[in-house]
C-alpha cells in the first residue's frame, strides 16, 4: 500500500481523481446505508428496589417491523442475551423474587413468545492464566487456578447512554488494586467503535469491550486467556470460521477476522454471530505496537446447566440451554509478557444476520483506482497515440504509391 501511496500522491488532486472519488463515495454510502433503530434503556426494569447478587439492564433496539431486546446482567458471571422478535411491539417482563434467587428458569420472558424470531447470550465464565517460563505461549502447563467470574465482586452498573460499564473483582490480594471490566455499547446505527480495532457494527449487534487492568499476576511471565461460552436454544453458536480481512487504516497490521456462527441445520443462512479481530492491546491508550495477536481454541460443546450455574440470565430465560465454549489467548512467543504494561483489552462483537464485512475504505480505494487507473489511462492514451500515429505513416505511404497508380 505504502508504494502506492508514494505513486500516487502526485495524482490526488486532478479532476479525474476527484470526479471517480466523489461519484465512489456516493455510490458506496447508497450501498451501505441501513435501517436505524430507536434505542432505549432500562436499568432493573420493574425491580422494586436494587436488587441482590447482580444488576440487569435492558437495551431495547426498536426497528420498523421488528426488535433486539439486549440484556446485560451481572448475576453471577456477566452475559448478554440477544433476542430478536417480529415485532416492534414485544416486551421483557422479569420476575425479580424469582431472578434474585437463581433457582428457576423462567424469571425472565420476552413477549408474545411467538415473537421470537431467534436468542442468543454469550457468557464471560473465566479467566484463566498461566507461567510461561519458556516463553512459547503454550497455555498446556503451569496454569495456575482459574478466576471464576460467577464468584466475583461486581460494581454497579456505570451507564452513559447506550453504553454501560462493568467491573469486578476477586477476592484476594491479586486483585486489590486492579480489575477485569466489561463494557457494552449498543449502536441503533451502522457505524465504527471509537477506540482500536474500531470494528464495524450495525444497528443488529451490540459490542462488548474486555479489559483486565491492574491486577497483579502470580508470576513475571504470565499470560491470560479469557473463556467464553455462547448459549442458544435450538441453534447456539457453535463453530468459528477465520476469514481473511484487510489492513485498513482502521484496524492497521490486522489480516484477519473470526466469526463464531449460529446457523441453521442444513442451511447457510447465519442467524447470530460474534465477531471480532484476533488482536488485543497493552495499553488503554494503545498505539501501534501496543497491539497484541490473539488465538482461539476450537469451540467445544460444554454443558448448558452449567452455564445456567454461572450466569443467573441464562438461568432466567433458557429453559433447556445448548452451550459451546472457547478461550482466547492473548500474545504469541516472543510478545511481551502481562507484567509489562499490566493491562490488555479486547473488543468482541454480538448480532444477529449476516455479520458486518470490512471493505477497503474510501481513502485506500481512492489510492487505488489512482494507482491502477493512471497507469491504464496513460496506456490508453499511448495507445491512441499509436494508432493515430500509425494511420497517419499508412495513409502517407499509400499517398506515396498514389503517383505510380
Ligand atoms: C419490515 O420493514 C422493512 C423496511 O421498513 C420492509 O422492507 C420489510 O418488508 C418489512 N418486513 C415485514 C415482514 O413487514
Ligand atoms: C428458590 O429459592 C427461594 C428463596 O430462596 C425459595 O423460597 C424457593 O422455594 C426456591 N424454589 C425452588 C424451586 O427451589
Ligand atoms: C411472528 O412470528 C410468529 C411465529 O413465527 C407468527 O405467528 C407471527 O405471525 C409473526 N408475526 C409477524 C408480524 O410476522
Ligand atoms: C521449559 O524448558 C525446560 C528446558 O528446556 C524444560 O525442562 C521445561 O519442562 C520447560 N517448561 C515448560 C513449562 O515447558
Ligand atoms: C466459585 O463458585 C463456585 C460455584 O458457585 C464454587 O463451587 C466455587 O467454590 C467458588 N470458588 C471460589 C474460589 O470461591
Ligand atoms: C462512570 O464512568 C465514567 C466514564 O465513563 C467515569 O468518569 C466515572 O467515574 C464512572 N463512575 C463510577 C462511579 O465509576
Ligand atoms: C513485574 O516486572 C517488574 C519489573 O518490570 C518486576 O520488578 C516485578 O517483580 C514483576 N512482577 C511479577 C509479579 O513478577
Ligand atoms: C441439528 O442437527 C444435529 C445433528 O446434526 C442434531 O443433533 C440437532 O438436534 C439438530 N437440531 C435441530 C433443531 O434440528
Ligand atoms: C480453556 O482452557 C482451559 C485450560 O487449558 C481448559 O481447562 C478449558 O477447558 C478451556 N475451555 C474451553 C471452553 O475450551
Amino acid at each position: 500500500m505504502a508504494a502506492v501511496k508514494k505513486r500516487s500522491s502526485s495524482f490526488m488532486f486532478s479532476p479525474f481523481f476527484l470526479f471517480s472519488l466523489v461519484s465512489f463515495l456516493s455510490l458506496s454510502d447508497a450501498v451501505t446505508r441501513s435501517s436505524n433503530r430507536k434505542v432505549t434503556v432500562a436499568l432493573n426494569p420493574g425491580a422494586p428496589s436494587p436488587p441482590r447478587g447482580g444488576e440487569l439492564l435492558h437495551v431495547r433496539a426498536e426497528g420498523d417491523n421488528d426488535t433486539l431486546h439486549f440484556l446485560f446482567s451481572s448475576q453471577g458471571a456477566p452475559a448478554l442475551l440477544l433476542v430478536h422478535t417480529n415485532t416492534s411491539s414485544s416486551t421483557v417482563t422479569v420476575n425479580w423474587p424469582q431472578f434474585e434467587a437463581r433457582n428457576i428458569s423462567g424469571s425472565l420472558k420476552v413477549e408474545p413468545e411467538s415473537s421470537v424470531l431467534y436468542s442468543t447470550a454469550v457468557v464471560f465464565s473465566r479467566l484463566l492464566e498461566y507461567d510461561d517460563v519458556n516463553d512459547t505461549a503454550e497455555p498446556t502447563f503451569d496454569l495456575f487456578p482459574p478466576y471464576e467470574l460467577q464468584n466475583f465482586t461486581w460494581s454497579r452498573l456505570n451507564l452513559s447512554g447506550p453504553t454501560a460499564l462493568l467491573c469486578g473483582a476477586a477476592a484476594g490480594p491479586a486483585f486489590a488494586g486492579g480489575s477485569l471490566c466489561v463494557q457494552l455499547s449498543v449502536f441503533g446505527s451502522e457505524g465504527r467503535g471509537q477506540s482500536w480495532p474500531r470494528l464495524l457494527h450495525t444497528a443488529d449487534s451490540a459490542q462488548l469491550a474486555v479489559w483486565l487492568d491492574g491486577v497483579l499476576p502470580r508470576a513475571t511471565r504470565s499470560r491470560f486467556l479469557l473463556e467464553l461460552q455462547t448459549v442458544g436454544g435450538a441453534y447456539p453458536p457453535d463453530r468459528v470460521e477465520v476469514h481473511r480481512s484487510i489492513d485498513d487504516e482502521f484496524t492497521p497490521s490486522i489480516f484477519k477476522v473470526s466469526r463464531w456462527l449460529s446457523v441453521e441445520n442444513g442451511s447457510s443462512e447465519v442467524l447470530g454471530f460474534l465477531q471480532w479481530k484476533p488482536v488485543a492491546y497493552r495499553r488503554a491508550a494503545p498505539a501501534l505496537e501496543d497491539a497484541t495477536p490473539c488465538r482461539h481454541s476450537e469451540p467445544q460443546p460444554r454443558s448448558g446447566a452449567a452455564a445456567a450455574e454461572a450466569s443467573g440470565l441464562v438461568l432466567a430465560f433458557y429453559e433447556a440451554p445448548r452451550a459451546f465454549g472457547l478461550n482466547v489467548s492473548f500474545g504469541l512467543a516472543g510478545e511481551p509478557f502481562y507484567n509489562s504494561t499490566k493491562f490488555f483489552s479486547w473488543t468482541v462483537l454480538l448480532g444477529t444476520g449476516d455479520p458486518p464485512v470490512d471493505s477497503f475504505s474510501p481513502l485506500v480505494l481512492a489510492m487505488m483506482a489512482v494507482g491502477l487507473g493512471t497507469p491504464l489511462l496513460l496506456l490508453l492514451v499511448g495507445g491512441v497515440c499509436v494508432c493515430v500515429l500509425k494511420r497517419a505513416a499508412a495513409s502517407a505511404s499509400a499517398a506515396a504509391y498514389e503517383p505510380i497508380n
